[in-house]
């Protein structure tokens, strides 16, 4: 195992996977962003990887899905295979280095996403039992409402392809929108409570979640 060492010399024997969960808009990226900003400055190295984010099928994904509507269990095997190919050629090296691998949603917004579309659970379970277990997985969370308005304020409309457009056919955006945000919440609270998730609320100021999270991962690195 490598071993790294952090600014104020403490040895870590090896690396840590933490995960950041949640619906589109629920602030993953924002906050993970932010707690890698701060880990850095404490000296750890850190690598970040996401779902769709692959070399080998990140893009054709993305690309993918604007050109036709993919079954959701085809779907669902692409974005556990994106996943794997990340696994295998970059967490696992990180990993061994001691680097503190950040993922901005792993497998259980992945689970979420499944179980939200019908899929059975224990087949997605054994699905997803590939990939190497967090240290910590913490699930953000918030209202229907704050979470639509933010995907609104940040790209200026709900996007039918970024935002589920397997379940946005045959209503109006809005609606299904929300209806599908409400629904990966609930799964993905029940995920949390059967797996150990921490569930952070994130209707509250940047910082507060920030320091949550913050408080969350130092239990974990130190
Ligand atoms: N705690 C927070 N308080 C207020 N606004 C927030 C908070 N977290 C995120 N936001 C805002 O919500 C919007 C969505 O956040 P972000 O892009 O991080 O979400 P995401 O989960 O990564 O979504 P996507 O699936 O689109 O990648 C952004 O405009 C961000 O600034
Ligand atoms: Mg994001």
């Amino acid at each position: 195992m490598g071993k790294f060492y952090g600014k104020r010399g403490e040895k870590v024997d090896k690396g840590v996977i933490i995960s950041i969960e949640g619906v589109e808009g629920s602030g993953r990226s924002t906050h993970l962003q932010a707690l890698k900003k701060y880990l850095e400055e404490e000296g750890y190295g850190v690598t970040t990887i996401g779902l769709q984010s692959s070399e080998l099928l990140g893009n054709v994904i993305s690309q993918v899905k604007r050109d036709i509507v993919f079954q959701r269990i085809t779907l669902f095997l692409a974005y556990a295979t994106d996943l794997a190919d990340q696994i295998e050629y970059k967490v696992k090296e990180a990993l061994n280095s001691g680097f503190i691998v950040l993922a901005d949603g792993y497998i259980y917004t992945l689970m979420a996403w499944a179980l939200s579309r019908g899929l059975e659970e224990e087949w997605v379970t054994k699905v997803l039992s590939f990939a190497i277990k967090p240290d910590l997985a913490i699930a953000l969370i918030a209202p229907t409402r704050t979470i639509v308005r933010r995907v609104i304020s940040k790209n200026g409309k709900i996007d039918p392809l970024a935002s589920s457009v397997d379940l946005c056919i045959n209503r109006d955006l809005y609606t299904s929108f929300a209806l599908h945000v409400k629904s990966f919440q609930k799964h993905l609270l029940r995920i949390a409570e059967g797996y150990g998730l921490r569930v952070i609320k994130t209707n509250k100021s940047f910082e507060e979640v920030h320091k949550d999270i913050i408080s969350y991962v130092n239990g974990v690195i130190k």
